[in-house]
């Protein structure tokens, strides 16, 4: 635990080429998180400084004529979280490259979202990717297929800061020649707004007459730029919306929203954040009952005034709390080193934000792709583009459980055994593979399927599985 820990990581960062404020941003996180692990407190929300959120409004009463909503949206710019790894699903670069629908990647599909809603409302409607080192190269090789997207002035993307890993012991940069890649790690998504103070590209919106920002992860293809919505704040003139959907009890991971008693302000409690002991109050969906999207619209000039400030009293970004991340430097090798990962989420600036609110939305504004099952659902037939390049479901029922076994955890895998395409679940109540199956062509699944790889290591073209 050690100032030569700090001393060695700022040192370390600069050599890497990272700026001064991204330096002494990761200074003030590690602050926090010396802070953290010395008093054994800290980086949590207990439930006792609490109250549930109730009474969320809906976007339900704008106005929807289209003067108005083109008037809202042409004083937004879209900024898409991309700097992720998505080490969870085995993929090494942006998962946002993947295809997703009929051959399209995420970013394909997020490319033509923004310029339908530039062509149906005649607005100036900016997208701009958050990149991180591992991320931009190939994320932007998909941007450039789309020469109208460049608004002029402004970059395609936005790189952010990258740190380094922690040995968990000493909290020193963590080394590993094998793959010196894995001493790094980007920040979190709460970099977002240092990184668009840092690279200018902030006042430039303003100075463009851009008043917000919608800001969403990549990988979730329900997070259009709703006009309805930005009108919606411009009419009640809010600083800060976070888009809250209804919580189901498969929803008991993800974070949501409360109201801090000490001073009526809305704060996130992340899964990590919940105190010990008090993990059924947080998955108690009849309390809290809905869950943060990730979804923000941010008022430029007031996160602007807000880091002016901070630099004026010699600090550094919103002063975000720091989330404790515990890997090990190669997440694919359980032995390796056991590092830290101090990571901030770009939610929890709700708590710093005056008259922040939280906005109900419908569920299908929140479709990520975190695991292959649901990139198997957004792939399948139960979902398509429509002609504004939205995904649309393609059902009047509930989507289909779906589970595949270990064998399909990693993309790669997954791709290959979905080599011939992925089958029609239109049907399907429930989907679950047991084992390892490779699929054939054209496989429909109808009802309540189970298929057992012990005795079914191939599905043969043209199957229909019945349940
Ligand atoms: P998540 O934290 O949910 O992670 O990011 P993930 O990328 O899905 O993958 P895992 O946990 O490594 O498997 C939510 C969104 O925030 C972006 C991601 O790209 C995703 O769109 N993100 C995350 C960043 O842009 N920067 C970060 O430092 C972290």
């Amino acid at each position: 635990m050690s100032a030569e820990g700090l001393a060695q990581a700022e040192k370390r960062m600069a050599e890497h080429g990272e700026d001064d404020l991204s330096v002494r941003a990761f200074a003030s996180s590690y602050g926090q998180l010396e802070q953290i692990l010395q008093t054994g407190s800290g980086g949590v929300v207990p439930e006792d400084t609490i109250e549930p959120l109730t009474d969320v409004p809906t976007p339900d009463d704008v106005d929807l004529d289209e003067a108005a909503l083109a008037e809202a949206l042409g004083q937004v710019a879209v900024v898409k979280l991309n700097g992720g790894l998505g080490t969870s699903m085995g993929i090494t670069g942006p998962k946002s490259a993947l295809p997703v629908k009929d051959g399209l990647s995420f970013l394909d599909v997020i490319c033509r979202q923004v310029l339908a809603l530039r062509e149906r409302y005649g607005v100036a409607l900016p997208l701009v990717l958050m990149d991180s080192f591992r991320t931009r190269e190939e994320s932007l090789e998909i941007l450039h297929r789309y020469p109208d997207l460049e608004v002029e002035g402004l970059p395609l993307d936005f790189l952010q800061s990258a740190e380094p890993k922690l040995r968990a012991d000493d909290l020193t940069p963590v080394d590993h020649p094998a793959d010196p890649a894995l001493e790094w790690c980007p920040p979190g998504h709460g970099d977002v707004y240092v990184s668009l103070q840092r690279t200018g590209i902030l006042d430039t919106l303003l100075e463009r007459g851009i008043r917000y920002v919608f800001l969403s992860n990549a990988d979730n293809l329900g997070a259009t730029c709703d006009p309805r919505i930005a009108a919606w704040i411009v009419a009640n003139d809010v600083p800060y919306v976070a888009e809250v959907c209804e919580r189901t009890v498969n929803d008991r991971k993800g974070g949501h929203l409360a109201v801090r008693k000490a001073d009526g302000r809305l704060v996130l409690r992340d899964s990590a954040m919940v105190a010990p002991g008090e993990d059924h109050f947080f998955q108690d969906t009849s309390r809290h009952t809905t869950f943060h999207a990730n979804n923000l619209w941010v008022d430029l000039r007031v996160v602007k005034a807000l880091l002016d400030d901070a630099q004026e009293r010699g600090e550094v970004g919103l002063g975000l709390p720091v989330i404790v991340n515990r890997k090990t430097v190669d997440p694919s090798d359980a032995s390796s080193t056991e590092v830290i990962q101090i990571e901030t989420a770009m939610g929890a600036a709700i708590e710093k934000i005056e008259g922040a609110r939280a906005l109900f939305v419908p569920r299908d504004r929140f479709r990520p792709v975190k695991t292959t099952n649901e990139l198997l659902l957004v792939r399948s037939d139960i979902f398509e583009l429509d002609e504004h390049s939205s995904v649309v479901s393609t059902i009047d029922h509930p989507d289909p459980y779906v589970d595949l076994d270990k064998p399909f955890k990693l993309v790669p895998a997954f791709e290959e055994r979905f080599a011939h395409g992925v089958p029609s679940l239109k049907q399907a109540t429930r989907f679950v593979v047991e084992g390892d199956v490779h699929f054939g062509a054209d496989v429909v699944v109808v009802g309540d399927v189970t298929v057992d790889g012990a005795d079914t290591p191939r599905v043969a073209d043209g199957t229909r599985l019945q349940g």
